[in-house]
């Protein structure tokens, strides 16, 4: 019965196919990713309706009321299905094709740094593939490190170490230390955004490269009426993205709905020359912002 319900579903949602008796399904070749995406926005959706007496009580406080994602740290699992389901390919497709010569530098030894890391998906896998290079993940979430660490012990991986940190405030000791650094989808969540872009340049060595994967949305809300990317990415920054920054009275509070703009001016006020900007292939409103020191 559940499975009649669900191909039901599907079929008058145009995802699948159904013959006229309404007893043959098909899935379209070109609706598979389909699925993929289903999955993980059903599993964001159930985090909106888990958070929303929580941020209920944030949107009537006078002063700023914020919830972190460690308050709630299943977010951590929904962002680690992300990078492992939908963007399992994102090092090939999205990352190293838009920096130049960074595949023949990992492949020579450099080092890396990942602030924001999360469970280090993106981390580990660098880190297993180009082994001459060492690799430094940090995250203000202690919780999800511990699944980091375990997975590159799993893996075995001698070249990784993952730190609690704020990138707000990065230890004095990293100073010009890294040739490249990568924040995916950090920098709008922060309280203080532009004092972390300051920290990165600083911790960058110079012609480092600092690779800024986040959202970039053109044209803010008038330019997106009616467009529904944009509704998903503003409703996943009420509950989550501005809960996790409106933790203090002075943040930022950006947003994921931040803009593109905005982005740019804000890693051209730390000091870094946009050298390459590119549009993800599975989320046309991801943006990798390749920064040169
Ligand atoms: C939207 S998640 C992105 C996680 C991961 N980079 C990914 O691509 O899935 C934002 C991450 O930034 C971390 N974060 C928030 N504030 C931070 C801070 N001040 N310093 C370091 N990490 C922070 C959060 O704990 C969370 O893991």
């Amino acid at each position: 019965m559940y499975v009649r319900e669900i191909l039901g579903t599907l079929a008058v949602g145009e995802v699948i196919s159904v013959d006229d008796s309404a007893t043959q399904f098909h899935v379209p070749d070109d609706r598979k990713g389909t699925f993929d995406m289903i999955s993980v926005s059903s599993r964001i959706l159930q985090q909106f309706g888990s958070r929303y007496d929580s941020i209920k009580e944030c949107v009537q406080l006078k002063n700023p009321g914020g919830m972190a994602y460690s308050q709630c740290p299943r977010v951590f699992d929904v962002l680690k299905e992300i990078l492992v389901v939908v963007k399992k390919d994102i090092i090939d497709t999205d990352i190293l094709p838009s920096v130049p010569l960074l595949l023949t530098q990992l492949e020579s030894g450099i080092n890396v740094a990942e602030f924001g890391c999360a469970t280090g998906v993106i981390l580990n896998k660098l880190a297993s593939r180009f082994k001459k290079s060492t690799f430094l993940g940090s995250d203000v979430a202690s919780e999800p490190l511990v699944q980091a660490r375990e997975e590159a012990n799993i893996k075995g991986l001698q070249n990784v170490t993952y730190d609690t940190d704020n990138i707000e405030t990065i230890s004095e000791s990293f100073k010009e230390r890294f040739d490249w650094i990568l924040t995916r989808e950090v920098i709008h969540d922060l309280t203080h955004p532009q004092e972390a872009l300051n920290e990165i340049y600083r911790c960058l060595k110079p012609g480092g490269i600092y690779s800024m994967i986040d959202v970039g949305i053109e044209g803010g809300i008038t330019g997106n009426i009616a467009n529904p990317s944009a509704m998903f990415y503003y409703s996943v920054s009420s509950f989550l993205c501005i809960p996790e920054s409106y933790r203090k009275p002075d943040s930022a509070a950006l947003g994921a709905t931040w803009g593109a703009p905005l982005a740019r001016e804000m890693v051209a006020k730390a000091g870094f020359t946009i050298i390459n900007e590119s549009v993800s292939g599975t989320d046309s409103f991801e943006v990798h912002f390749v920064c040169k020191k």
